[in-house]
């Protein structure tokens, strides 16, 4: 099925046989005709088998925004992804819960990414970045996603954890083992017991840094285990639900941040008229940031689960169904966005993308997001008149993130 999805035009394919959940196509980058066709002819669209089991498909912005708006009816529970957990390995997470105990949980957090921390965040991240940009080789081919990307992000993720620095690589490791699931979004790099082994290691290493910050004063400290250990909302949490919300944050901000900062790369190379409005106008480097992650969307879905029976623009969705808000079509949706699928730096209305979400669960880290981002590009900019890919970059196999696991590049110097 899913070699025969690679080849074949979407519009020859009876609509019922379409199952978007391949990760296929999203390693191939081929999936955009199907969700135009989905968008124009079943916007609402059930699957009735895939790897991933039947799932309805909501495909249009404003049909996701309903849903978002409804938590009632559409929960966060058990998951916000395609597959479900393995039964004897559940973690619990508060993006994958509901009002009360979400909004506690998220409340007591969000002093990390609050507008106080950001702005002592900026001159950390200033200096990271330029320090990552003086070791960079000039004039020769190298990889952006593992010398830039993937080091900036895990340089972060130590600062927002307060996790020893020399050991941050730590961190990406248990990011990734966290998002490459078979089962959970269709990469089938690693396996379960390869995956659980690590997450046991990273439970183990964290909760004996609860146990020590548990002990410390609180006071001036937001660091995100800081934050959860002197908060009423995680006091009777058991252990997997402290792996499940420690990996929330780690991979929140890890994976979508990183193949930002790929794409963004790749996409000034494809569009070199959009780069010249950038070398000639570096005021829109905020506006590009955006825009940047409009086109990225770097998590292409959330899932949805209905707690009862209900009905959605005359289809009948049952209780249990997975609904799946694919939000890499939402931000290509024509009705919603002008000329969706080009990429310009000062479109009008630049923020009006669904990338972070909406709603109660809406992207907790999306002004650090944008500021790490922004401040990339102006260092950038600074020190390079060109970041030049040289060969065609290598996608990753899911349908959960969008992602760039390699993407070959020259610096071209001022
Ligand atoms: C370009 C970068 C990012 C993108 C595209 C992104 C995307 C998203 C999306 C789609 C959601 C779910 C929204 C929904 O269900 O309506 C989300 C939630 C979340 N994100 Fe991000 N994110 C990014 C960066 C970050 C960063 C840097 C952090 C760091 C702390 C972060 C932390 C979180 C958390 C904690 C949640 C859960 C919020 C909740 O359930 O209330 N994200 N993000």
């Amino acid at each position: 099925m899913a070699e025969m999805q690679e080849v074949l035009d979407p519009y020859s394919i009876p609509l019922d046989e379409f199952d978007v959940s391949d990760p296929q196509l999203y390693e191939n980058d081929a999936h955009w005709p199907y969700f135009e066709r989905l968008r124009k002819e079943a916007p609402i669209h059930y699957c009735k088998d895939s790897l991933f089991g039947p799932y309805w498909s909501i495909t249009r912005y404003a049909d996701i925004m309903d849903i978002e708006k409804d938590t009632l009816t559409y929960s966060s529970f058990p998951a916000v992804v395609m597959g479900d957990q393995d039964p004897k390995f559940t973690v619990e997470q508060f993006i994958a819960m509901d009002p009360p105990k979400h909004d506690s949980q998220r409340k007591a957090v969000t002093a990390a990414v609050s507008p106080k921390s950001l702005s002592q965040l900026e001159p950390v991240i200033r200096r990271r970045v330029a320090g990552i940009m003086s070791e960079l080789p000039l004039g020769v081919k190298f990889d952006w996603v593992e010398r830039v990307s993937i080091e900036l992000t895990t340089q972060m993720l130590a600062t927002l954890f307060d996790f020893p620095f020399e050991r941050r690589s730590k961190l990406t490791f248990w990011s990734d083992m966290a998002t490459s699931s078979e089962e959970i979004a269709g990469d089938d790099s690693v396996s379960a017991v390869d995956r659980q082994a690590a997450l046991q290691e990273c439970l183990a290493e964290f909760t004996a840094i609860w146990q020590e910050r548990a002990h410390q004063s609180p006071v001036g400290k937001t660091d995100f285990i800081t934050l959860m250990a002197h908060s009423s909302a995680f006091a009777n949490m058991g252990p997997m639900e402290f792996l499940g919300n420690l990996l929330l944050l780690i991979v929140g901000g890890n994976d979508t941040t990183r193949n930002s900062l790929s794409g963004g790369v790749l996409m000034l190379n494809e569009n070199p008229a959009e780069y010249e409005k950038l070398c000639l106008d570096q005021s829109l480097i905020p506006s590009m940031v955006s825009e940047i992650i409009r086109y990225q969307t770097p998590v292409m879905h959330m899932r949805r689960t209905a707690a009862k029976d209900t009905q959605f623009k005359g289809h009948n969705i049952k209780a249990g169904d997975k609904v799946i808000l694919w939000y890499v079509s939402a931000n290509r949706d024509e009705a919603k966005i002008m000329r969706p699928d080009e990429f310009i730096i000062d479109r009008q209305g630049v923020r009006n993308h669904i990338s972070f979400g909406f709603g109660v669960h809406r992207c907790m880290g999306n002004r650090l997001a944008e500021m790490q981002l922004r401040i990339v590009w102006e260092e950038i900019m600074k020190r390079f008149r060109r970041v030049q890919v040289v060969d065609i970059p290598k996608r990753l196999k899911s349908n959960f993130i969008r992602g760039i696991t390699e993407l070959p590049v020259v610096l071209i110097p001022h």
